[in-house]
């Protein structure tokens, strides 16, 4: 999108300015080496601008009543209070905004990627504000609800085969963009390091913010983006912050949106030598959190958020003192059928 000159701008170009992370137009180049963009490209910006508001900055439950020790304090971010109800708004947030600074994405470009929900419902959010296409390569038993989501955010979905997940998904898109690159941004979230830096420069100062005594963080792994970004930037601030990642405990899992990285394709971006220590969740025990955590916390959580919460009471329970930070990715919005059985 930005094009560097040191000359003024031609016709219909601006200069643009940004200050505190705002953008402006300036008439004139003041700076050596300014960007210059066209007024389309500006109007993304401000939207871009517009949209971040809507991000990140989640609100903290305490756990008080599933798991309770003196000197012990368990506490998770809530991220279905941000745009498109998940996690995952902060790593296809960043993926965009840095494709459109970096000239791979526009209005005039289609986003491709491989999800098997959750990535996939918050680029449709962002794309829908932002006049961007979104097209998305999706097993082909993913949920009817996310399907309904998908299809009313104006996203197309390319479904693919359910005996392959999203490692099949992720072969498809690939196959896809690298067969029209001028008309597919491929944004892969699998191998795009701006999905963990979401997470590394923003959920963990969130974190850091509200929790300044924390000494533990648990985080199960799905493309790893979560925990590896948080992960990261919590052992630069101190080396004492114990990291555990979290694993579904068999490859045919509940925990939708975690990969089970023993039996399927390790995502790029993990890093696995970040972790202390490895905890082993199984489906059935995050089913009987969601549960509890509905009759005692008055939280309705989705599998993988209950997962989290079991491996940080896990965590948890091995201390004297200390404070566990997990991550509640999404709630049960998108688990109709899960939560039909469970009640
Ligand atoms: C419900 C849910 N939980 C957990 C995760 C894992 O997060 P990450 O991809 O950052 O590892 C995802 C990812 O899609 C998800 O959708």
């Amino acid at each position: 999108m930005f094009q560097k000159s040191p000359s003024v701008p031609t016709e219909g170009l601006f200069c643009l300015q940004i200050k505190n992370g705002r953008f402006f137009k300036g008439s004139t180049a003041t700076v050596m080496g300014s960007s210059f963009i066209t007024q389309t490209d500006f109007d993304l910006l401000l939207d871009l601008q517009q949209v971040s508001r809507k991000i990140g900055r989640t609100p903290v439950h305490a756990v008080r009543q599933v798991f309770s020790k003196p000197r012990v304090q368990v506490f998770a971010k809530m991220e279905w209070a941000q745009l498109s109800g998940s996690v995952k708004a902060r790593a296809a947030f960043n993926i965009i905004y840095s494709a459109i600074q970096n000239g791979l994405l526009h209005r005039g470009k289609t986003l491709l990627d491989a999800t098997s929900g959750n990535t996939g419902i918050a680029y449709a959010a962002i794309g829908k504000e932002l006049g961007i296409r979104v097209a998305l390569c999706l097993p082909e038993n993913a949920s009817a609800e996310r399907k309904e989501i998908l299809k009313s955010l104006g996203a197309e979905i390319i479904y693919t085969s359910k005996f392959e997940g999203t490692d099949g998904a992720q072969q498809v898109a690939l196959e896809l963009a690298t067969r029209r690159p001028d008309l597919y941004y491929y944004a892969d979230q699998y191998k795009n390091e701006h999905n963990w830096k979401a997470h590394y420069h923003h959920t963990s100062q969130e974190i850091i913010q509200a929790f300044p005594q924390i000494t533990h963080f648990v985080c199960g792994l799905g493309t790893t983006g979560t925990f590896v970004g948080t992960g990261k930037r919590l052992k630069e601030l101190s080396r004492k912050i114990q990291l555990t990642a979290l694993q579904p405990d068999s490859a045919l899992h509940g925990m939708e949106g975690w990969k089970h990285l023993e039996t399927a394709i390790v995502p790029g971006i993990y890093d696995e030598y970040l972790a202390d220590t490895v905890e082993e969740i199984d489906t059935l025990e995050a089913y009987e959190m969601i549960k509890d955590a509905k009759k005692h916390e008055g939280i309705l959580l989705s599998p993988s958020a209950a997962a989290n919460l079991v491996g940080a009471i896990k965590v948890a329970q091995k201390l004297d003192s200390g404070t566990v930070v997990t991550v509640f990715a999404d709630n049960a919005d998108k688990y109709g059928d899960v939560i039909k059985r469970l009640f």
